[in-house]
């Protein structure tokens, strides 16, 4: 985790798979000695999920307990957007969660609240955005641009100064060949391999990656 001083406590919102795998990162981090979830799922409320409490009554209710950070650990990047900007307004401020095995180029720059997970690289003059999920074991090469809210998947590769546009999601696997930019909100499906600029707004897949003919 970057910049914490010791007594510091975080609050993970979503106890999901993802959050699971968000919580093993801040832990990895050993930084923080008061880790717990929330979830807007009620029934999780007060379960013990791999150590961590799921707190009562959502993150206003972390607030109010003196939890002083928050990182959402949710998947689907609308939902994560939606979540980001309640836990702004309960008063809490966002974590930027960086796995100790991942390699962030000091000449690169990691947005608020955004985790960089298990050895995944984030190369020289790549700028990653608030919110952003760079997941584990994706390679962001030198110069890439990547916008707030993103989802980089699991294996993803971005090639030297590719743009990745606000809320849009690359598949696990995916190649983003040198300089292509993906627009706002936009989806690369798992394994594709984008070569030319995708437009905002719709979804690529395939080798090379086209709009599949169902959706054009
Ligand atoms: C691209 C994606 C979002 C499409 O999901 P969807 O909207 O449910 O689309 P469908 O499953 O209805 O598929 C639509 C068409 O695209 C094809 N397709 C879907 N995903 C594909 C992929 N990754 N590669 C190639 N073709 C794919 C389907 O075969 C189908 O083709 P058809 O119309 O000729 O039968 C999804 O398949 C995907 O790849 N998501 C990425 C998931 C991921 O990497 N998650 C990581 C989380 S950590």
């Amino acid at each position: 985790m970057t910049e914490l001083a010791p007594g510091r406590s975080l609050v993970i919102w979503g106890c999901g798979g993802h959050g699971r795998v968000v919580l093993d990162a801040a832990r990895a981090g050993a930084r923080f000695d008061r880790i717990a979830f929330c979830d807007d799922d009620e029934t999780a409320e007060g379960r013990d999920i791999c150590g961590a409490e799921v707190l009562r009554g959502g993150i206003e209710a972390a607030a109010a307990r003196g939890f002083s950070r928050f990182v959402v650990a949710v998947g689907r990047n609308d939902l994560r957007r939606r979540c980001w900007e309640r836990a702004l307004r309960s008063g809490l401020r966002a974590e930027t969660c960086l796995h100790p095995t991942a390699w962030v180029s000091s000449f690169a720059a990691v947005g608020t609240g955004s985790v960089v997970l298990a050895g995944a690289i984030v190369q020289t003059g790549a700028v990653v955005g608030d919110d952003v999920i760079v997941n584990t074991a994706a390679v962001i090469e030198h110069d890439v641009r990547i916008e707030d809210h993103a989802h980089v998947s699991p294996g993803a590769v971005l090639g030297g100064g590719v743009a990745v546009g606000s809320g849009s999601h690359v598949g696990a696997g995916a190649v983003i060949l040198p300089g292509v930019r993906v627009g706002n909100g936009s989806i690369v499906g798992a394994g594709a391999v984008v070569r030319e600029d995708v437009p905002g707004g719709v979804t690529v897949v395939g080798v090379p990656a086209r709009i599949p003919r169902t959706r054009s």
